[in-house]
């Protein structure tokens, strides 16, 4: 067989070619977000069990099936690289917060902004949305809302400031409104519909609040395994979006106290270490002096920690003097 053919007989395969895989099965693999064998290759044991109730023995030759059938493993530097070379930065409109961003948001990674109320996450998802529409006239932008705090006039604020036609700005913008964690999972676990099936340019993905519902869901230590796992998967669904597709994910997170620390600062982000993991930069957003807002790197794969200082206006951000 040639290579070309090999390939082709790779994508028929579909959950049903799967061992142990009946039609009941591949429908509870669907309802659960696993479409494709890739999904199946990369899951755990635990995580197919949990899904379809088949047994261990069957879960792992699911997956081991799964991933013969596939290419899977490395890649050369080379191949990366050229990879890193489609990578585009979102512009904030702060010259000295782009800078901390080594040029802005970066495409194909997952940039979290953690802070207390008012700090300004909210506004910079509004303001990446509107020059994401700016700098690429055909793309679309996602805006998956869990707080009802997403504000069509906010962003005409911004589009006019900017010089762009409002109708045509708020055209592009698809806002989804999760009411819940459940809910939240499946929105993220589409996008993928959008762009593949429907063809949508999807350059910027925003999840405000990423965290919020999980926080209200699970209460108390008993349910905590449950809620990080269920972080966990929806985590994997966006790293996915951005990594498959490289569009720029943005998301945000609140701070709670965090009521042993007293020395440095007292508070820590929600979602511990599964979502610190995740996103690719993470920034510590916090109000400064005389109305300021002060952004704080505190994570990326290659760039130097930093602060910037910028202020919130009503056409837009701007460094601050
Ligand atoms: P939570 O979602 O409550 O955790 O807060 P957040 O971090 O999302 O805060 P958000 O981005 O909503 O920031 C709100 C702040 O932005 C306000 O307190 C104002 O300081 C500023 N802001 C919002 N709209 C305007 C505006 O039209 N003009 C100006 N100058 N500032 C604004
Ligand atoms: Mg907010």
């Amino acid at each position: 067989m040639t290579e070309a053919k090999v390939v082709l007989k790779m994508e028929k395969l579909t959950l049903m070619d799967l061992p142990g895989v009946g039609a009941a099965t591949a429908e509870k693999l669907e309802s659960a977000g696993y479409h494709d064998l890739m999904s199946v290759a990369v899951s755990s044991v635990g995580e197919l069990i949990e899904v379809t109730g088949v047994s261990e023995a069957v879960a792992r030759k699911m997956i081991n099936s799964a991933r013969d059938s596939m290419k899977m493993g490395f890649e050369t530097g080379m191949d990366i690289l050229r990879r890193r070379e489609l990578v585009t930065k979102l512009s904030t409109g702060s010259a000295s917060f782009d800078t901390l961003m080594g040029g802005g948001f970066e495409s194909g990674a997952i940039t979290e902004c953690f802070g207390e109320f008012g700090s300004g996450k909210t506004q910079i998802g509004h303001l990446l949305t509107v020059n994401a529409l700016k700098e690429d006239s055909t793309a679309t932008t996602v805006y998956i809302d869990t707080e009802n705090t997403f504000r069509p006039e906010r962003i005409k604020q911004f589009a006019e400031a900017a010089g762009m036609d409002v109708e045509d700005v708020l055209s592009r913008i698809m806002v989804a409104r999760a009411y819940n964690s459940d809910h939240q999972m499946l929105l993220a676990e589409k996008i993928e519909d959008l762009i593949s099936k429907q063809g949508k340019n999807v350059r910027l993905l925003v999840v405000d609040s990423l965290t919020a519902h999980f926080r209200a869901e699970f209460i108390g230590r008993g349910t905590l395994a449950e809620r990080q796992q269920k972080l966990n998967r929806h985590m994997h669904a966006l790293a996915k979006v951005a990594s498959a597709y490289n569009v720029c994910v943005y998301v945000t997170n609140q701070v709670m106290a965090k009521p042993d620390q007293f020395f440095g600062d007292p508070t820590t982000s929600i979602g511990g270490h599964i979502v610190a993991h995740a996103s690719t930069f993470r920034i510590y957003l916090r109000k400064g002096k005389k109305g300021t807002r002060v952004a704080k790197l505190i994570d990326a794969p290659n760039l130097p920690d930093g602060e910037c200082c910028f202020e919130v206006l009503e056409g837009g951000i701007k460094d601050a003097n």
